[in-house]
């Protein structure tokens, strides 16, 4: 038994913040972040919640699957931004989609490798015989948690929403999942408040995304490397294997510097993170969703999606589409 993706869907929030919106808050340059990250625009929430995002990334790929909203036995939906402390934001897009079947519904928290993780645990609920149908899910308002004095961090992150919807099928499917933790890492790149440790900040609020960029910079490009190959290796497949690279997107030097090492061409990489920033949790479903879309992912093509997240936390998915 295999999980075998049948749908897709995105959201991004109307708002739209240039470069050169970003220069007029702190001392920086379009130029500076092009070329230091790729990115030249992002989304930002104004008042949209994380789940009302999902809402309309899930919508769109149950009407890509053909299935309606009754059908989802399993959400299971990352995020680092939630809605509320609690109920999950997924028991809040359950609300939300109408679904009443009383199935299981909960988050996931990996940062940006969140999306990853959250595929990989749906994969092993439907593998075991217990679930059939998953939307899962990659939503984010990192703006809220951002210091927009920090120009260190304000240039990279944004909002929005991708899903996939993913059905019990005997043909292959998802082939595998990777996923890692090394919690030694915390300091490089956290929040530095919450609900039980430094909770005055938090209550102050004045708690937001610290992150050491060079250090994250070195480890995540040798570490999503390091996954690729163990990924490949797990299923006797060669770099030459691939069709294509989905990957986190974080910064264009870090995909780039990936995919030199599957050597892939950049026309084989799903690029987003010039219009989009780092989503975190919803980058890959943004960026998987946008070329299922346009036609260039086709059914029966071998896809690696990878991600590399605070925590540290990092994982991979090879899928056959
Ligand atoms: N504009 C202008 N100058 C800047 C800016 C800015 N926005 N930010 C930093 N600088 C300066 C620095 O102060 C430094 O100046 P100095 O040499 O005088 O000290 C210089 O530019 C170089 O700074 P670096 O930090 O070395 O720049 P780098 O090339 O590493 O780029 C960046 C910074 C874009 C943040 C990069 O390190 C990066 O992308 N890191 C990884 C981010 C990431 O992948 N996160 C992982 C996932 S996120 C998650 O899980 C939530």
């Amino acid at each position: 038994m295999y999980s075998r993706i049948t749908g897709t869907g995105s959201f991004l929030p109307p708002k739209v913040m240039t470069n050169h919106d970003i220069e007029k808050l702190v001392d920086t340059s379009h130029d500076w972040i092009v070329e230091r990250s790729g990115i030249h625009q992002r989304h930002i929430v104004e008042d949209e919640t994380v789940s009302e995002m999902a809402e309309k990334a899930c919508r769109l790929a149950l009407e890509m699957a053909g299935k309606t909203a009754d059908d989802v036995d399993l959400i299971v939906f990352a995020t680092t931004t939630g809605d509320l402390v609690f109920p999950s934001s997924a028991s809040i897009l359950q609300e939300k989609l109408g679904i009443t079947n009383e199935s299981t519904a909960f988050d996931v928290q990996a940062v940006c490798a969140g999306f990853v993780f959250a595929l990989g645990v749906a994969d092993k609920f439907i593998k075991s015989g217990t679930h059939k149908c998953a939307l899962v899910v990659g939503a984010e308002a990192m703006s809220r948690i951002i210091d927009w004095t920090d120009r260190g961090t304000c240039i990279l992150f944004a909002d929005g929403a991708g899903a996939v919807l993913i059905e019990a099928d005997e043909e292959p499917g998802i082939l595998s999942t990777h996923l890692h933790t090394d919690g030694r890492y915390k300091k490089l790149l956290y929040v530095n408040g919450g609900i039980s440790d430094e909770r005055d900040v938090y209550l102050k609020g004045q708690a937001y995304l610290q992150m050491a960029g060079n250090d994250v910079f070195r480890f995540a490009v040798k570490t999503l490397g390091r996954i690729a190959d163990e990924t490949l290796e797990a299923n006797n497949m060669q770099k030459s294997d691939l069709d294509w690279l989905v990957p986190h997107q974080a910064n264009i030097r870090i995909i780039q510097a990936t995919a030199k090492k599957l050597k892939m061409s950049m026309d084989k990489v799903v690029v987003t993170v010039h219009k989009h920033g780092n989503t975190s949790s919803a980058s890959i479903p943004l960026a998987l969703d946008e070329a299922i879309r346009d036609g260039r992912i086709q059914r029966g093509q071998t896809i690696l999606l990878e991600g590399f997240g605070g925590g540290f936390t990092w994982g991979s998915a090879l899928i056959k589409y």
